[in-house]
Order: structure tokens, then C-alpha cells, then sequence
């Protein structure tokens, strides 16, 4: 007799897509290369797709439906939507694992029913506020000269708690909080984030230095550039972003230091492969992933990220 398989039927192929919000950024490809490792080894197909606005990740999700996708993991371009995510989910039988931005309900309430992998958003943004106060220290620079470019994207709930840690970890450590200047940005770009924070470097010409701190190495970078519009370059900036993909690479390959001191080094590898991983378990063998998994990271400058990255089993790829 054959027993009849619960799950995904052994003749059937498994496809899983990966839906990320913004596929231009370095953090999101990187993502995707590291779930393209999870497929090669499982034997499924990656579906990649780019979901730039609501619209286009509803007829994603459909399309995914109609390729006879078993799942998908997304990044959505806006967490507001999770109701509706869930109710196209279902509606197309597809089982769905959210990273990196947490879906919430209409009362901004996180989804719990719904998988989620993500930073752990507080601490690394503690992390960026403690590396920034003691290269403050190191350099000698009195706090009260020193202002603070604190990029914000409050409708993300994972930005908001990044910058949250990085403010409460410099007051900690003796930052003046009027020094600090919120600086909205309207996207998790660097274009908004120069944008942003020419604002807020406008607002204050009393300071001699200046940091930086944001949801992301973007964010950080947009400040940097801005502050060196503005004559504040390495001796006199000290920014430090999150992620450590490419944006950040690039900017320590440079031959002379800028502004961007360092990086909170955060894992796309768990972002990518081990969603991918996880929810192929769980189309073939109905083993639901855990609800949360928060990831850490590690703090790196020029100096130390060649060996941040090793330790991270982030250079072999
Ligand atoms: C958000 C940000 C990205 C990246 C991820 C990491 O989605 O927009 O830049 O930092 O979080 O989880």
C-alpha cells in the first residue's frame, strides 16, 4: 500500500518566490543571492521578484498562484498592507514568511501569525549609537559640539526601533539629546537621506562636528554626503550604518576614509538562504517556521571589516 504523502507530492517541483521591496539596494540582491544558494541545494526554483508598491506585489502574488508556487517570502514595500497580504496569501494557498519589515495590522499591531525574520533592530541600532560615542571619545571632541544627524523613517516599525537604539545608547553614554535633529526621510534610500539631513545640517551651523545615524547604510551614506557638501568630511563626521553590503564596501574601498566610520554588519545569508530554507521545510515537510527569529550583527570599520565579514561567513561568496 502507498501512503499518501501529506505535503507538497514528491513528483510535484517545489517553487518558492522571494519578493523584495527594493531590488536596487545591495542588502536586497544580496538576499536574493543567498536564497538562489537555497535552491541550488534543495532543488527548488526561486521565483526573484521585484515589489516596488502595493500594486505590484498583489498581481506578484497572484502570478506566483497561477505558476503553481507553493510559498513565497517577501519584504514587503509597505507593512500597512498586511491584512491584505494575508487574505491574497490565503486566498492563493501559498504559504508566506515575511523578512526583514514585519507586517502589522490595522491598529500597527505586528502580525504574529505570520513568520517573521528580522534584525534585532534595537540592539544593532544600540550598537551604532555605542560605536559612534566612543569614536567621539577617542577623538577627544567635547559632546557639546557635536550634533547629531538622526535620519528617521517612523512608519517602519524596524527603522524606528533602530534609531530609538541609537539615540537611547548616545544619551546613555552622555550625548546631549538637544543636539540630536531628526531627519525624516521619505524613503529608505540615500537620495531622501541627503535630502534629509541637508535639512537638518541647515537648522544647525553652531556645530563643529557632526555623527550620524539611520535605519540603514543608505541612510547614512545620504548624511555623509551631505555633511561633506558642507565641508564635514572624515576628521569631522563620524557615521555609522547598518547592513555592510555593498553601499558600505564600497565606501571603505575608497583610498582616502569618508565620514562613513562603520558598519553594523547584519546577515543577508539568514535573510536569504535561511527563509529560503525554512520555508521549503515547510512546503515539504509541513513544519511551520518559528514565528520570530531576530538576527544579530556586528559592528566593523575600514579597519576590521575584511575579518567582521570572515567571522560573519559573509566573504566565501
Ligand atoms: C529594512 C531596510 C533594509 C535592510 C533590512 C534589514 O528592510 O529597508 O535596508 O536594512 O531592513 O532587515
Amino acid at each position: 500500500m502507498i501512503a499518501q504523502a501529506p505535503f507538497a507530492k514528491a513528483a510535484e517541483p517545489v517553487k518558492i518566490g522571494f519578493l523584495v521591496k527594493q531590488p536596487e539596494e545591495p542588502w536586497f540582491q544580496d538576499e536574493w543571492k543567498f536564497a538562489e544558494m537555497a535552491a541550488k541545494k534543495n532543488g527548488f526554483t526561486l521565483v526573484k521578484i521585484a515589489a516596488p508598491s502595493g500594486e505590484k506585489m498583489m498581481s506578484a502574488i497572484d502570478n506566483l498562484a497561477a505558476q503553481q508556487a507553493q510559498g513565497f517570502v517577501i519584504c514587503t514595500p509597505d507593512v500597512k498592507l498586511g491584512p491584505g497580504i494575508v487574505a491574497k496569501a490565503k486566498a492563493d494557498h501559498l504559504k508566506m514568511m515575511t523578512v526583514d519589515d514585519r507586517l502589522v495590522d490595522g491598529a500597527g499591531k505586528p502580525i504574529e501569525s505570520v513568520p517573521y525574520m528580522g534584525i534585532s533592530a534595537y540592539n544593532i541600532g544600540k550598537q551604532a549609537g555605542d560605536g559612534i560615542a566612543a569614536e567621539i571619545k577617542r577623538r577627544g571632541w567635547d559632546m557639546k559640539d557635536v550634533g547629531a544627524i538622526d535620519v528617521t523613517y517612523e512608519q517602519l516599525p524596524t527603522a524606528h526601533d533602530r534609531t530609538a537604539g541609537a539615540t537611547d545608547a548616545l544619551t546613555a553614554d552622555g550625548f546631549p539629546r538637544g543636539n540630536i535633529i531628526q531627519a525624516p526621510q521619505s524613503k529608505t534610500d540615500a537620495e531622501s537621506a541627503f535630502n534629509a539631513a541637508n535639512i537638518a545640517l541647515t537648522k544647525s551651523p553652531q556645530f563643529k562636528h557632526w555623527i550620524a545615524y539611520g535605519l540603514n547604510d543608505e541612510a547614512v551614506l545620504g548624511a555623509v554626503r551631505a555633511a561633506e557638501g558642507r565641508g564635514f568630511k572624515a576628521d569631522n563626521m563620524i557615521g555609522i550604518g547598518i547592513g555592510g553590503s555593498d553601499s558600505a564596501l564600497n565606501e571603505f574601498k575608497k583610498p582616502t576614509p569618508t565620514g562613513f566610520y562603520g558598519t553594523v554588519i547584519t546577515s543577508p545569508k539568514r535573510h536569504g538562504e535561511e527563509t529560503s530554507d525554512l520555508m521549503y521545510t515547510w512546503i515539504t515537510q509541513g513544519k511551520e517556521p518559528p514565528k520570530v527569529t531576530l538576527t544579530t550583527g556586528m559592528l566593523a570599520t575600514r579597519d576590521s571589516v575584511s575579518l567582521v565579514r570572515q567571522q560573519m561567513g559573509l566573504t566565501s561568496n
